[in-house]
């Protein structure tokens, strides 16, 4: 009965005998458990607790037992004696911590642009509110740190939204090449001085979904114009090749540019949320450390994978590569 259970588990019987357990069991508390007394492998004092407490009649909460693995122990009666099962927990607290890395995360940059709009209302509210040149450049910083915190909800939405869908493979026919050129028309190079040269060679078209692709392909682009050497040219190009890593016929979309590039190390932390290279810059370029997130949560969603190639000094690729049925 016991072995069937996926944690280690241990039925103490009426003499306080080990009366059955499991191979998890003996993994955890060592080999020869059957017929001994549970106090010669169980020690915590907390444990041992709840069991004394489960054998006289007793229900007794769970046991949270730190240590690598943390467990939380489950002490239950059951008709023949006491049943404890030990639950790992590292996955649930990592949950935990991300989840609170989260929220402490997402309000550092909410509190950010914040604190700097009170700090100016405040200042317009004081004789600086007659200085008209005075009120003119600080009612310009109070729109930008506005429309920042306005991005990163906007952000924080979409970012959600995709998470929410990702198990669903999206299915309506796309015409890649189309909607690349749609996505650049509605960018503006102008303000970046470079250029965006296209390569986009026909290729069936894809299942997904319309807006998230556009959405994903923007994104790489505003980074290589954003990130990109300043005046350099940004290459989109589209092909399709087989993909030794997905195993098939991928559509495969890139992005290069020629900007500084990005050091090896940080190449596997890009698609975290919030993380960026170089906090004071991204920042200084209003950006809110999303994007690549949502990239990424796309991507998974459309079952295919991004790929980051990075030169120092010489500039980085971005590849969707995405199956092409
Ligand atoms: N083409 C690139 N060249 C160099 N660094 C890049 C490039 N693309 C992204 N990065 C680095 O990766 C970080 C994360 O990018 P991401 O798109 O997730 O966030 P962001 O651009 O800072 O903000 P957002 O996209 O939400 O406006 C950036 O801050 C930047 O440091
Ligand atoms: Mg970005």
């Amino acid at each position: 009965m016991l072995e069937a259970l996926p944690f280690p588990a241990v039925l103490i019987d009426q003499n306080a005998l080990v009366e059955s357990s499991n191979a998890g069991a003996a993994a955890l508390l060592g080999p020869g458990l059957q017929g001994r007394s549970f106090d010669l492998f169980i020690r915590q004092p907390a444990l041992l607790a709840a069991i004394a407490s489960a054998r006289a009649g007793g229900e007794p909460e769970p046991v949270s037992l730190p240590g690598d693995p943390p467990f939380l122990v489950h002490v239950r009666r059951s008709k023949s004696g006491v049943l404890v099962m030990w639950q790992d927990q590292s996955e649930a607290d990592a949950l935990g911590r991300m989840r609170r890395d989260f929220v402490a995360n997402v309000s550092h940059e909410l509190r950010t642009p914040l604190t700097s709009l009170m700090g100016f209302v405040e200042t317009l509210q004081g004789v600086a509110g007659d200085d008209p040149a005075a009120r003119g450049r600080f009612l310009s910083i109070m729109d930008r740190e506005a429309r920042r915190m306005n991005r990163l909800i906007g952000d924080l939405l979409s970012l959600s939204t995709v998470e929410a869908n990702e198990r669903v493979r999206p299915r309506d026919p796309i015409a890649l090449a189309t909607l690349v050129q749609t996505v650049l028309q509605r960018m503006t190079p102008q303000s970046h001085g470079g250029r965006l040269v296209t390569d986009l060679a026909e290729i069936p078209e894809i299942p997904g979904d319309a807006d998230q692709l556009g959405q994903a392909i923007a994104n790489l682009v505003e980074n290589a114009l954003r990130y990109g050497k300043r005046g350099g040219d940004v290459i989109i190009k589209l092909g399709e090749i087989d993909d030794p890593i997905l195993m098939r016929r991928v559509a495969a979309l890139s992005v290069e540019d020629q900007g500084d590039g990005i050091p090896a190390h940080h190449i596997p932390r890009l698609t975290e949320r919030f993380y960026r290279v170089d906090n004071h810059r991204s920042r200084e370029l209003g950006g809110t450390g999303l994007g690549l997130a949502i990239v990424k949560h796309i991507i998974t969603r459309h079952r295919g994978r991004l790929k980051i190639e990075s030169q120092p000094q010489k500039g980085s690729v971005f590849t969707i590569l995405l199956p092409l049925s």
